[in-house]
């Protein structure tokens, strides 16, 4: 697997494979990377015949008081486990190469609607920083196809816009949720959470099907969501949301609506945000 920070040396390796004919895949991440992670690679690697992955902790995606300056930042671990999930190329661009205005002097892309609900209203300007720096790695890598993982479920359906709005030439594809043993999914910001924490965590999960099967048994939707918050802070979160959407815009959905639809939540254990979803594949 080839490194590079620069943009010339990304840029010629991928027309060169690209002159070959061949396809190429792209992972985004931020780093500090983990079976949720590689999974997406494997799939990239299905879906391309050369797979590119960056790493790059994005500061405009990142509010006031967030966990910018603390997110885990494990290049060299990460390499190695790229490596052995046969990566082809790492990214690993420097904040002037993503942003060479500065970040604070960026260009912003917002997407609305599917941007501004649930992670919209609580993360103020999240998504567009999510949208620029991922537009920018488009233009940047040109893949033909890029990898997202579920659980981040509304950053999908934002990417999915950006690329359908700007008539991006890319495929993109999601990839499954990647769970503990315990249900608790994966993700880098589990590594802040102390032994206790970790051991309520997998709560947030557990609230997600109790929801589905809240819903199976026909209760009404806002009833299961206040039931489900309540439920979240007798096991010691703070929730920001609990709730059911259609999975495909997050619309809040009609009464009798049973098809495509899905329970979203967001919760803080201690200082550690967490987000979860799941879809309800109803009988
Ligand atoms: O999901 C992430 O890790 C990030 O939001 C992404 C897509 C790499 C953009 O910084």
């Amino acid at each position: 697997m080839r490194t590079v920070g620069d943009l010339r040396a990304l840029r010629a390796c991928v027309r060169a494979w690209k002159q070959e004919g061949r396809r190429v895949g792209f992972v985004p991440t931020m780093g500090n990377l983990h079976a949720g992670h590689f999974s997406l690679i494997e799939l990239a690697r299905r879906q391309a015949d050369r797979v590119v992955a960056s790493v790059f902790v994005n500061p405009t995606q990142f509010g006031p008081g967030e966990d910018f300056e603390r997110y885990p930042r494990t290049l060299a671990e990460d390499s190695v486990g790229l490596v052995e999930h046969n990566c082809d190329l790492l990214f690993a661009p420097a904040v002037e190469t993503m942003y060479p205005f500065g970040s604070g002097h960026a260009l912003r892309i917002h997407v609305p609607d599917v941007g501004d609900a649930l992670e919209g209203e609580h993360r103020a300007g999240h998504f567009d920083g999510v949208a620029t720096v991922v537009a920018k790695l488009f233009a940047m890598v040109e893949p033909d196809v890029a990898v997202f993982g579920q659980k981040d479920w509304q950053q999908l359906l934002v990417v999915r816009r950006l690329v359908r709005e700007l008539a991006l030439p890319l495929e993109i594809i999601a990839g499954p949720i990647v769970r503990e043993a315990d249900g608790l999914a994966m993700s880098s910001r589990n590594r802040y959470l102390d032994a206790q924490q970790r051991a309520h965590a997998p709560a947030l999960h557990a609230a997600l099907e109790w929801m589905r099967e809240s819903f199976v048994e026909g209760h009404a939707l806002g009833a299961i969501e206040g039931a489900a918050k309540r439920r979240l802070e007798r096991a010691g979160f703070v929730p920001d949301y609990a709730v059911v959407r259609r999975a495909e815009d997050l619309a809040v959905p009609d009464e009798g609506e049973r098809s495509g639809l899905m329970a979203l939540v967001a919760a803080r254990l201690g200082g550690t945000r967490l987000i979860d979803n799941l879809f309800f594949d109803l009988p």
